[in-house]
């Protein structure tokens, strides 16, 4: 009896994960981002599921009986690699099992972030990681993805094509609702809020669907009068994300338009290879996919890049509430990308493998020092009054207090060099020291300017293997 308290308790203090690589690609990062987690330690417990074109063509199951209940009841969450074969081409499997997933389980959130992690993976001039930091909220469940609708007169010259756009107010309510408080709780990389909910339609011509979303956002915006709204039509949109991301901070769209400019927001980010997504129901079993797909073309060749999928994990330990182990998933893909430990289309040399093992092999066994800068001067950041910088062996400590009065300590530990460091009293416009949220998931004193470029003699710059913040 007690045995089986105890074995009650541990299971649940591990979160049980059902791994489904599907096809092409996802048979080769999925089980990257598997051992990733492992090596960061998580408390997952994986089970797979071979799901996909070649169950599909051994015996004609794309979903056994009872899959998604099996899924819903007995699994914490689900990381899926992707669906599509060139031996399944009406691509029946991928739609009951992607999109049934979706629909059936009613995972109706699409949270796509869009974040730059090095200035060297945007195609974009003068871009840098503090400019592209958005999220795109995806209406999961509705839209054209119904696929309802029909063919008439086939193989006649008279031939009509009917596809359905379904948007039902509840669907369209819950979704908008959740960009804005998706926006109201979620902060930006460096500790900012957001503040921005942008949604985007092509009400000038579909007028009725566009009509329902335009008069729910206005009556959800009421809710949420600290929030800035904004909308654009998705053309052009689509322009703006390559013009300028700048601006964007949370963007809220339907399935389809969803679908689009998250491939092109995962351009801004470096390519498909960089890009992670969830598929949400609050409260519920939810699905972490990345935004690729199975890539027939470079499939089985040790090319696919496996850090949209690592990112992806470290999304779904976040969403289970392992934050620690997330962090360090993506500062050790941080890392790799900045050494070019990565595969070829992010411009390294390594494998699928061999990329997934280095950056399985930093979450295990710690990071590199990594470089903090600090620099006065420049207007984009918040400012703080740096009071005092202390130096014991190889610990340094910052005391700031920031515009709103508040006061921290950084402590940076493991220290291998000060260049430099600010006199007391210096006005030092850091990133993320107005944060009260503890622990800060990253924290700059530096936009990576050079000092040369701004700033001149009044630089910080700390070598440090890891700092922590907390508050005087
Ligand atoms: P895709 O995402 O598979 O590939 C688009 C382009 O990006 C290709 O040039 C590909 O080589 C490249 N690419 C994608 N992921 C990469 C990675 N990790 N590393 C390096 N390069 C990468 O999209 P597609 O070619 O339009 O579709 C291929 C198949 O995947 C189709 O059957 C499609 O329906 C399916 N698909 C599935 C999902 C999913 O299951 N979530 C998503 C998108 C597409
Ligand atoms: C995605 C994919 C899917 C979609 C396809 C495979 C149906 O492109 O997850 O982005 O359109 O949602
Ligand atoms: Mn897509």
């Amino acid at each position: 009896m007690v045995q089986s308290c105890a074995n009650v308790a541990s299971v649940r203090a591990t979160k049980r994960i059902a791994v489904i690589p599907g096809d092409g690609i996802g048979k080769e990062v999925i089980p990257q981002a598997v051992k990733v987690m492992e090596a960061a330690g998580a408390a997952v417990e994986c089970t797979s599921f071979d799901w996909g074109a070649d169950r599909y063509l051994a015996d004609k199951v794309t979903v056994p009986p009872d899959g998604f209940t099996t899924l819903a009841w007995d699994y914490d969450a689900i990381l899926v690699g992707a669906f599509g074969d060139p031996r399944v081409p009406s691509n029946v499997h991928a739609k009951e099992i992607l999109l049934g997933m979706r629909c059936q389980m009613d995972l109706y959130a699409n949270v796509r972030p869009a974040r730059l992690l090095d200035a060297s993976l945007c195609p974009l001039k003068g871009i840098e990681p503090k400019d592209l930091d958005f999220v795109v909220i995806r209406e999961n469940t509705e839209g054209v993805y119904g696929d309802l609708g029909g063919v008439f007169k086939q193989g006649t010259p008279d031939e009509v094509a009917i596809q359905e756009d379904i948007n039902t107010r509840k669907g369209v309510e819950r979704i908008v609702r959740y960009a804005f408080e998706y926006c109201a709780s979620n902060k930006k990389l460096d500790g900012s809020p957001r503040r921005r909910v942008l949604m985007c339609d092509k009400s000038n011509a579909m007028t009725h669907a566009g009509g329902l979303w335009q008069r729910v956002f206005k009556e959800v915006a009421v809710d949420h009068p600290h929030i800035e709204t904004q909308h654009m039509y998705v053309d052009a949109l689509a322009m703006q994300m390559v013009r300028d991301p700048r601006g964007f901070d949370v963007i809220v769209t339907n399935n389809m338009f969803g679908d689009i400019i998250t491939d092109l927001a995962a351009g801004l980010q470096g390519g498909l290879g960089m890009a992670a997504s969830g598929n949400l129901r609050p409260g519920k079993t939810s699905m972490f996919e990345p935004v690729h797909g199975s890539a027939p073309p470079i499939a089985g060749k040790n090319i696919a890049n496996p850090f949209g999928a690592i990112l992806t994990a470290a999304l779904m330990l976040a969403h289970l509430g392992m934050v620690g182990e997330a962090h360090k998933i993506e500062a050790a893909v941080l890392e790799a990308v900045r050494e070019k430990k990565t595969t070829a289309d992010i411009g390294g040399t390594l494998g699928t493998r061999e990329a997934g093992e280095w950056v399985a092999d930093r979450v295990a066994n710690g990071l590199k020092p990594r470089k903090f800068k600090a620099y006065v001067g420049d207007p984009d950041f918040h400012d703080g009054v740096i009071e005092r910088v202390r130096q014991q062996a190889t610990e340094v400590s910052v005391e700031i207090s920031g515009y709103s009065g508040a006061r921290y300590i950084v402590r940076f530990t493991g220290v291998e060099s000060v260049i430099s460091h600010n006199p007391e009293g210096m006005v030092l416009y850091a990133m993320g020291e107005a944060e009260a949220e503890l622990p800060l998931r990253h924290f700059y004193f530096a936009n990576w300017r050079e000092p040369d470029e701004d700033g001149g003699d009044s630089k910080l710059v700390i070598d440090a293997r890891a700092f922590s913040v907390e508050k005087a």
